[in-house]
């Protein structure tokens, strides 16, 4: 195993009425800006009961954060904290919202010149207002991880920053409040898990069979409860199941000490920033098409995977790699996701476009650090 270190202060306060304990989370005295996105939490009455909790503190309100967060939108809310003073930011919403608030956290104290910087360059980020989280979708895991990912429209970039001192203070994860998700949320944040836990486990063996074993548990347990969230929205075992699975699959656990990939990360980062397809069925194109095209450099990890997750034993190598990718595949279909380019209208020249952006920014992708734009051209094609 590889070295590693690990840091990670965030407080999980999980289950149901967990919402209620806002008062003791927050500290005490501080002045408030909660952050949220369109108006679900208004209507399904998440944002009544965080209200209701706060009702002793002082609390600013700032709606309108999009799904894929604008960097311009960010930027109105910064001058808002700064403007009203506020010392304390409160996430209320999906990843989108706790990514803006953190992205907020860090511009409103950064003193280095242009806040964009800090994606597009990784300015270092020195100081940041302290944050909490009420997650409302089980997904990207920032609810306990230090990434937050912002667009610009007027470039059509979507960059990503980390930074230990944007790590929410205290995340709650209340599975009723994922009721009222529409199926298609449910089934993007059930595919963005799954990604996330294969893009550090589908690489190339290692001594780490406990990073292994976590993952095909976080796996195994996503293809048993997935279908049953969708089916039965009010299921409260199933929805706490995902949501504890998204949350164990990107707080860092899975990739301490083995080699990571992120292939499908980038590459369907760029088809949203192009083509607004969502997060999570970015993903769920992408990845089967990584896998297709890197099967021999992945055949011991897909094997593993086929055999464990899948129960895939017989065959040669290579029909039991065919089937644990077409399993995936069939699986993020049977949850209503598109996993095709054209499924989503977008033109097949998406594909020599993404990968010639990648390669301005001189990125190269993959465990190997090596697929380029050829690899990714390629990859793209086999998902037309
Ligand atoms: O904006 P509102 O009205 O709240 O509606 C949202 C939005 O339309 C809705 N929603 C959220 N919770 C709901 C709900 N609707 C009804 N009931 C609820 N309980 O769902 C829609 C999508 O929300 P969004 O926050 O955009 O989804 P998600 O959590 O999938 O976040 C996606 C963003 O996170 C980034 C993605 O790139 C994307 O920008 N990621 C962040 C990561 C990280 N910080 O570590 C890692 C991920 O790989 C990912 O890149
Ligand atoms: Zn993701």
């Amino acid at each position: 195993m590889r070295n590693f270190e690990y840091y990670n202060p965030t407080r999980i306060v999980f289950g149901k009425g967990t919402i209620a304990k806002l008062s003791e989370l927050v500290p005490a005295g501080s002045r408030h800006l909660l952050l949220y996105g369109g108006g679900s939490i208004k209507r399904n009455g998440v944002c009544d009961q965080a209200m209701a909790a706060l009702a002793a503190f002082d609390v600013g309100e700032f709606g309108g954060i999009e799904a894929n967060p604008q960097f311009d939108t960010c930027m109105k809310a910064v001058d808002k904290a700064q403007q009203e003073d506020r010392d304390f930011l409160l996430a209320v919403g999906g990843g989108s919202v706790l990514d803006a608030t953190k992205f907020v956290a860090a511009a409103a104290r950064y003193k280095g010149g242009d806040a964009w910087d800090i994606l597009k360059k990784w300015a270092p980020v020195e100081d940041a207002i302290p944050l909490g989280a009420v997650l409302t979708l089980p997904a990207t895991g920032s609810e306990m991880n230090a990434g937050s990912v912002i667009s610009r429209e007027s470039t059509s970039e979507k960059l990503f920053f980390g930074s230990d001192l944007v790590r929410p203070t205290f995340s709650i994860l209340d599975p009723e409040t994922t009721y009222s998700l529409p199926s298609v949320q449910t089934a993007n944040g059930i595919v963005d898990a799954f990604i996330h836990v294969v893009e550090q486990y589908a690489t190339y063996p290692g001594p780490n069979p406990l990073q292994d074993r976590q993952a095909e548990a976080i796996l195994s347990t996503l293809i048993e409860e997935g279908p049953k969230a969708l089916e039965e929205p009010k299921n409260y075992e199933a929805r706490a199941n995902i949501m504890w699975c998204a949350t164990n699959a990107l707080n860092g656990w899975l990739s301490l000490g083995v080699p990571t990939d992120w292939a499908a990360h980038v590459i369907g980062h760029e088809l949203t920033a192009l083509y607004g397809v969502d997060h999570g069925t970015s993903l769920a194109i992408v990845e089967p098409g990584v896998w297709a095209h890197q099967r021999e450099r992945k055949k011991e990890k897909l094997l593993q995977f086929g055999e464990r997750v899948w129960g895939i034993v017989d065959g040669s190598d290579d029909e039991r790699v065919n089937q644990a990718i077409r399993k995936t595949d069939g699986f993020f279909q049977s949850l209503g996701i598109g996993t095709r380019l054209s499924d989503h209208n977008i033109p097949s020249e998406a594909c020599a476009l993404v990968a010639k952006r990648l390669a301005n920014r001189d990125m190269k992708v993959g465990e190997h650090a090596d697929l380029g734009e050829e690899e990714v051209t390629e990859i793209l094609s086999l998902r037309i």
